[in-house]
């Protein structure tokens, strides 16, 4: 009995002192990095966010299967959508390769590749209902019906055969700022012969 107690308290002094160990380590590493987001995140880093985001979604929610059904209308909506407000950060193509999510930490992933194409339905759902805290993707749903967020799993399962005329047409729907918005009237304007059109900008 006496010989398990003093084992017991051993270990618990290991354990204290690795945890001891972990936290001045990564202190160190806090110290030496600080909290930049240029730095490409480590692959251990980048496994570990990853297994705690796929621990973080319940067992329940994971197993959820798409409720709508595919249709090119829906893909339309969807493609639509995604334009609108999800392409800032993740590209038309679902690629990540914009201003914005090349710059976040962690970064727009590829979308097209397996490592987003191989979470389930519900996975998808997930992210794009509540987000993932502490990093650059917002929680979508609350004020949409859920149908929304399905929808747009839908174009996210179709984004690796996104075709260029579906591109085409979502770049007309990307959001512009008041600049690019001014510089598209303007040549709108010099297209229809306008001559109060400004010669040059
Ligand atoms: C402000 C930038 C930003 C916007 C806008 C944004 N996302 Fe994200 N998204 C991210 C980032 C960053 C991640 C990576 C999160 C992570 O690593 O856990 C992400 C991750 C995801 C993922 C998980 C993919 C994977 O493999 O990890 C999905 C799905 C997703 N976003 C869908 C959407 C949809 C749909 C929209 C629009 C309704 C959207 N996002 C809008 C930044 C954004």
């Amino acid at each position: 009995m006496r010989r398990t107690g003093r084992f017991l308290l051993l270990a618990l002094a290991a354990a204290g002192l690795l945890a001891l160990a972990v936290g001045v380590a990564a202190a160190l590493a806090l110290r030496a990095s600080g909290l930049s987001a240029r730095p490409e995140p480590s692959a251990l880093e980048a496994r570990l966010a990853r297994a705690a985001r796929r621990f973080a979604v319940p067992a329940g929610v994971r197993a959820l299967r798409n409720p709508v059904r595919p249709g090119p209308a829906v893909l339309a909506e969807a493609r639509a959508h995604f334009a609108d407000h999800c392409a800032s950060c993740h590209g038309n193509d679902g690629g990540g390769g914009t201003e914005l999510g090349r710059r976040l930490y962690p970064r727009a992933p590829d979308m097209r590749l397996p490592a987003t194409q191989l979470l389930t339905d519900g996975e998808l759902f997930d992210v794009i209902e509540n987000g993932v805290r502490m990093t650059g993707m917002p929680g979508w749903g609350g004020d949409a019906p859920p149908e929304e967020s399905w929808k747009l799993v839908l174009f996210i399962r179709h984004l690796p055969d996104v075709t260029p005329a579906e591109l085409l047409e979502m770049e007309r729907l990307n959001p512009v700022g008041p600049r690019e918005r001014r510089e598209r009237e303007e040549d709108e304007r010099f297209l229809r012969g306008d001559p109060a059109a400004p010669a040059a900008r």
